[in-house]
């Protein structure tokens, strides 16, 4: 069976087919509007998900090789996200798949971003830890069955992904910015600048004090030097992204021990950065992991882990009707 999946939750408008659980195409169209603004503004985003949907859809088809009157099933994010670009992909999907008299499902945006490491080879065994780490999220997730997750720990104020972006705009760095700290991080050192450790009880995650901490951090060696950010730019860049990336390996330590599971995953936009991806490895060999890390195109925002999510959904007769509508909150 060809099932069409559909994803529109922030700024990207995808768009994939999947047949008997194989990606058969996975289309991706980033809108650029948003970067004169400095974040995603929600009004422009619902009106580019508008302009891009229907060539997105028709690309993902034609890539496939798959004529829709061939689909069995339409899928779409349902939640969470921003509620005028879920509208698109839901009222879209909603009308293609009433057009073409077959059912619908809805896929939860994060369980498909844990769901993306079964598009491909290695699968992670159950019960697995995934890590979920995006622009609105960051979640440590007790995986025991494809569709049965347990979030474990959460953030309690910001997402992970936002410090990257909130730094980066700090920096005057232009949006989104945690690609632009992963790069500029690189060529820096770790240990050139120390920000004070963020003590959160449990498995949950706090990031607005080290937000706050970096804003002083920032204002005050502007103060005696306001070419310091330009005369260091890597080096801050290093030393947060070392910061940030310590908080999430600590806890998922933690979890990893409190569960006794060597399963270990990681997801979402941030599992991008190549520095978590190198110090998870490092630390999979020392703590004994088996390490899951996505593919790049598979860890920031796409519709081939909408449509991995559907199959598993669809195998299990899982559809929804016409009437359900989008879910912000998730
Ligand atoms: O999963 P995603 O594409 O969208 C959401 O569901 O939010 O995640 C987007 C987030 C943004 O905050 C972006 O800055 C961050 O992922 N991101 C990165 C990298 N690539 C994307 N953060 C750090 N380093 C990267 N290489
Ligand atoms: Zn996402």
């Amino acid at each position: 069976m060809h099932i069409l999946a559909i994803e529109s939750s922030c700024d990207e408008t995808c768009a994939a087919v999947i047949s008997e659980g194989k990606i058969r195409s996975n289309v991706v169209a980033t809108q650029e509007v948003h970067r004169k603004y400095g974040g995603v503004v929600p009004e422009l985003a619902s009106r580019a998900h508008q302009q891009n949907i229907i060539p997105v859809v028709a690309q993902a088809l034609t890539d496939a090789a798959v004529d829709k009157r061939q689909l069995g099933v339409v899928a779409f994010t349902r939640g969470p996200g921003l509620l005028g670009s879920l509208l698109v992909g839901t009222s879209f999907a909603k009308a293609f798949a009433l057009a073409l008299g077959i059912p619908l499902i809805d896929v939860n945006h994060l369980q498909a971003h844990v769901l993306a490491h079964f598009i491909e080879e290695p699968r992670p065994q159950f019960p697995f830890l995934c890590l979920t780490v995006s622009g609105g999220h960051t979640q440590i997730v007790r995986v025991s069955d494809y569709l049965t997750m347990e979030i474990i720990g959460q953030t309690q104020d910001d997402a992970v992904g936002e410090a990257f972006d909130k730094t980066a705009k700090l920096l005057d760095l232009p949006y989104p910015g945690g690609p632009l700290i992963d790069r500029h991080a690189q060529a820096g050192n770790p240990h050139a600048f120390v920000f004070p450790d963020v003590d959160m009880p449990g498995l949950n995650f706090s990031f607005s004090g080290i937000k706050t901490a970096f804003l002083y951090f920032l204002r005050d060696h502007r103060r005696q030097d306001p070419e310091f950010v330009a005369r260091h730019l890597d080096d801050i860049c290093a030393s947060i992204q070392h910061t940030l990336i310590r908080i999430l390996l600590e806890k998922l330590r933690k979890a990893a021990h409190q569960t006794g599971i060597r399963e270990i995953a990681i997801a979402g936009g941030v599992s991008a950065n190549s520095g978590l991806r190198r110090m998870v490895r490092e630390e999979g060999e020392r703590e004994g992991w088996q390490v899951y890390i996505p593919k790049l195109e598979y860890c920031t925002d796409n519709a081939a882990m909408i449509a991995m999510a559907a199959h598993f959904k669809a195998l299990r007769g899982e559809f929804c009707g016409q009437d359900t509508g989008p879910l912000p909150r998730g």
